[in-house]
């Protein structure tokens, strides 16, 4: 993070505290501009425990469309169903399948315990929220919904519950 209003070594940094005691309230430190004003934040639906969160978060696994008009033919069946998360990962995210395209679609359990990961190709770390969009973009076709969406925080404690017991941080190689 860059703060530029951060003295970088003790020596400066007792100079910066003498002149704050000399300048006194005037000396705060200034609002910091890389990160944006705080929002409305909806946070998830009121629920009643963590298990209900995961309950909604596997039916917005199941059933929401996210706006898209995609649909969804899977090999051998006929259907016009509108593309769902579940339409790729079925068997509620715990099988592993592959698309039409031959792309192999990973089981999701214990795949929220991998996150924040990082993604070689784009020279980024996802978190599990941006993986979770990226899917929505790429796989559904349709509108992300918002990090502070009851819909987002709802499918990440679905795909967390579905990471029970699995071992955190297993992503790094150090
Ligand atoms: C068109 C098929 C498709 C749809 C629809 C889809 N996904 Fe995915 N998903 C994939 C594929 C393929 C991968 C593996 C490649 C990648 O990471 O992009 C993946 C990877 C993931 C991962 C990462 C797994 C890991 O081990 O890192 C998560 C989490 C995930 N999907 C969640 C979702 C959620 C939640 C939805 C619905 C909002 C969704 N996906 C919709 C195809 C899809």
């Amino acid at each position: 993070m860059h703060r530029p209003h951060r003295a970088r070594t003790p020596l400066s940094s007792t100079l910066l505290a003498t002149a704050c005691i000399a300048l006194g309230s005037a000396c705060a430190s200034p609002a910091r501009a890389d990160t944006a004003p705080a929002g409305k934040f909806t946070a998830t639906a009121r629920v009643s425990s963590l298990e209900q969160a995961a309950e909604q978060g596997a039916q917005v696994f199941a059933n929401d469309t996210f706006g898209t008009h995609q649909t969804w033919v899977p090999p051998n069946a006929f259907s016009n169903h509108l593309m769902t998360c579940a339409a790729c990962h079925t068997g509620g995210g715990r099988s592993e399948g592959s698309t039409p395209a031959g792309q192999s679609i990973p089981s999701l359990i214990g795949a929220a315990a991998k996150y924040p990961k990082f993604k070689g190709k784009k020279h980024a770390v996802y978190t599990l929220e941006r993986q979770i969009v990226h899917c929505v973009r790429a796989g559904i076709m349709g509108k992300p919904p918002a990090y502070d969406s009851p819909e987002m925080i709802d499918l990440v404690v679905y795909l967390t519950q579905l990471s029970k017991g699995a071992t955190m941080g297993s992503q790094f190689s150090r």
